[in-house]
């Protein structure tokens, strides 16, 4: 596996690629790597011949209080990783080589409505810094191919929308969760969990499998089921933020006759704010 640092370097190494006929796998990352990560690069071997992952983890996208300083930072453990799946580049740019000088402030790609509820509402301005550092990394790859997991499943709503309307000639997977043993989805974050915490965090996942279940036996007041969860939630040590049974199409809160549900939450534990999501046909 190559390390590449600048976006020349790496936009030389892709061409080349191209050139000799090869399709080109995309998958941005923030580093940190688990195997829910590890995951889009296996898949994205099925679907190209040469995958490539960035790190980088994107100032634009954390709130002025949120954890960009603190966010673990792990490159070495991380190229190891993308090298054992069999990654061939990986782009690893400082930040002033993704925005040199006032460049983020010269332009923002803006994805409308999609990003107004859950954690767009919770974060403002989050979901501008992925979609314009994501614009930026697929105009220096030009992928044919990127993936990302529906663990961030409004993240992924975010960038299919940007892809149709924008006409980014680029096909966009979502790849199932990866989850510890109990439940718990991966994530970087749960880096600032306690072992104890870590346990108590299954109760997330444990209330979204509660809630399809109920749906799928025919309960339709969805906001007794909010409010179920949010308790259930409260009595494991969580502060939860929100907890929506949402059409899976536009993400807004379902009605009794929508069919293609999903279920987002998002609720804090101890010093992280974890997210995660169940998604099913009714
Ligand atoms: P990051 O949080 O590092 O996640 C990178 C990719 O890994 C995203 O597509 C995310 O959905 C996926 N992922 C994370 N945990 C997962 C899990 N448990 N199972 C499956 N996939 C998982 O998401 C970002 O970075 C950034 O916002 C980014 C898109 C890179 C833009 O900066």
């Amino acid at each position: 596996m190559k390390i590449v640092n600048s976006i020349q370097a790496l936009r030389a190494e892709v061409h080349a690629q191209r050139m000799a006929g090869k399709r080109i796998g995309f998958v941005p990352t923030m580093g940190n790597l688990h195997a829910g990560h590890i995951t889009l690069i296996t898949e994205g071997h099925k679907h190209a011949d040469i995958m490539v992952s960035s790190v980088f983890v994107n100032p634009t996208q954390f709130g002025p209080n949120e954890d960009f300083d603190n966010y673990p930072r792990t490159l070495d453990a991380d190229a190891a990783k993308l090298e054992a799946a069999g990654c061939h580049f990986l782009f690893a740019p400082p930040v002033d080589e993704m925005y040199p000088g006032d460049q983020d402030k010269w332009a923002k790609v803006v994805v409308t409505e999609i990003t107004d509820r859950h954690c767009g509402a919770a974060r403002p301005g989050h979901f501008d810094g992925v979609s314009t550092v994501v614009t930026k990394l697929f105009n220096i790859v030009k992928p044919d191919v990127a993936l990302f997991g529906k663990k961030d499943f409004q993240q992924l709503a975010v960038i299919r929308r940007m892809t149709t309307a924008l006409c980014f000639d680029i096909n966009v997977i979502g790849v199932d969760t990866v989850r510890e043993a109990n439940g718990l989805a991966m994530s970087s974050r749960n880096g600032y969990l306690t072992e104890d915490e870590k346990a108590r965090g299954a109760t997330l996942y444990q209330c979204l499998c509660s809630a399809k279940e109920a749906i799928q036996q025919g309960e339709r007041d969805y906001s007794a089921i909010a409010h179920a969860a949010n308790e259930k939630l409260k009595a494991a040590g969580f502060e939860p933020e929100y907890f929506t049974v949402c059409r899976a199409d536009t993400l807004e809160p379902a009605v009794a006759s929508d069919t293609d549900l999903v279920i987002l939450a998002a609720a804090r534990m101890g010093k992280a704010r974890l997210i995660d999501n169940i998604d099913f046909q009714v």
